[in-house]
């Protein structure tokens, strides 16, 4: 039996940061922005938290598979910006959907989030443990950036993009994935308890290239295919250039590589299950298709995953 990913849902916030935006509050411009990131605008949380967020995103998801609420065995949020020291999100988005004797717990993979959460939900469903998982990818970034540090506050976004996950008899599955951390490399991107996110960028580009194409490379050798038989690779949107130097590498062409950087920014655990929804909402993928995540993050933790749509 294989791993189905039934329905896609998202949340994104109304309010639009635009990079013009950012000129009157720090010292940049929508050139320097664009050149060097891709980003031309990113969503902005106002009243709504990332249980809020990650709620509606389940909604959406939930109705698209047809499911009933009530067939989800657990929940998983992945984010960086969860809602409170504890409990976790995770919690917060079962009380608000209003479920009972099921798991739910935070996943701490900054913007490898979504894959790590893929991977255990992958494992507690292959071992019997859970037939129906819930998986989310929520941030709100804003809330921990510095607003006049101009080298990090223009990159992110906050949304939301729930998953549901489980096994059936389709033609759907995970043909391999693997996920990698490297606890010596922290410095390079984290923030303190209660502090702003600390960056140092151009490490950061060099290390993500290369370690995002390790991974795709092992788990296509693992599955004996090739980046020929790739359909659609949607890689962790953090900066056009990673994604362009990554897709040079694997000699993908660039009408299989799906972007959406210059809507939303990087927003970490979110950012490929809101790539997702919007292929699919776009026609971009369909059910079959032969599809290549890939991300890194801080920890450092990378990884990638070759999935049967
Ligand atoms: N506007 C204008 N100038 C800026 C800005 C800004 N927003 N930010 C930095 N600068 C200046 C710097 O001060 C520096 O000026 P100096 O030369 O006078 O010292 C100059 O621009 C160049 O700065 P660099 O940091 O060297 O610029 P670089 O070309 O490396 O681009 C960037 C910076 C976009 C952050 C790039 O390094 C990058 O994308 N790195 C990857 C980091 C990343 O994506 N992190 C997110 C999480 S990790 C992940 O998801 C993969």
């Amino acid at each position: 039996m294989g791993l189905k990913i039934e329905g896609v849902g998202i949340y994104l916030p109304k309010k639009r940061l635009t990079n013009f935006d950012l000129e009157k509050m720090v010292d940049t411009s929508d050139e320097w922005i664009t050149t060097r990131t891709g980003i031309k605008e990113r969503r902005i949380a106002e009243d709504e938290t990332t249980s809020y967020m990650a709620y509606r995103s389940a909604l959406s998801a939930i109705e698209r598979s047809g499911i009933s609420k009530e067939d989800i065995d657990g929940i998983i949020v992945a984010t960086l910006s969860p809602e409170k020291q504890f409990p976790s999100t995770a919690c917060l988005v079962q009380e608000k959907l209003g479920l009972k004797d099921i798991f739910a717990f935070d996943l701490s993979a900054a913007c490898s989030g979504f894959l790590y959460g893929l991977e255990v939900a992958w494992s507690m469903i292959s071992a019997g443990r859970a037939k129906r998982i819930l998986l989310i990818g929520s941030e709100k970034i804003s809330g921990i950036v510095d607003w006049k540090d101009r080298s990090t506050c223009v990159l992110f976004g906050d949304g939301a993009a729930s998953v549901i996950l489980t096994n059936d008899e389709s033609n759907s599955d995970i043909l391999a994935s693997k996920i990698y951390s490297d606890g010596s490399l922290w410095e390079l991107l984290y923030a303190p308890l209660c502090g702003y996110i600390n960056m140092k960028g151009r490490e950061l580009f060099k290390v993500a290239v290369r370690s995002m194409e390790e991974a795709c490379r092992y788990v296509l050798d693992k599955a004996g295919l090739s980046p020929e038989d790739v359909d659609l690779v949607i890689p962790h949107q953090a900066n056009i250039r990673i994604i362009n130097s990554l897709a040079e590498k694997l000699n993908i062409p660039e009408e299989k590589i799906y972007t959406n950087i210059h809507k939303y920014g990087n927003t970490s655990a979110a950012s490929i299950p809101i790539a997702l929804y919007e292929a699919l909402e776009e026609g971009r993928l369909k059910r079959g298709d032969i599809v290549l995540l890939t991300a890194m993050g801080g920890g450092l933790t990378w990884g990638a995953t070759l999935l049967r749509f």
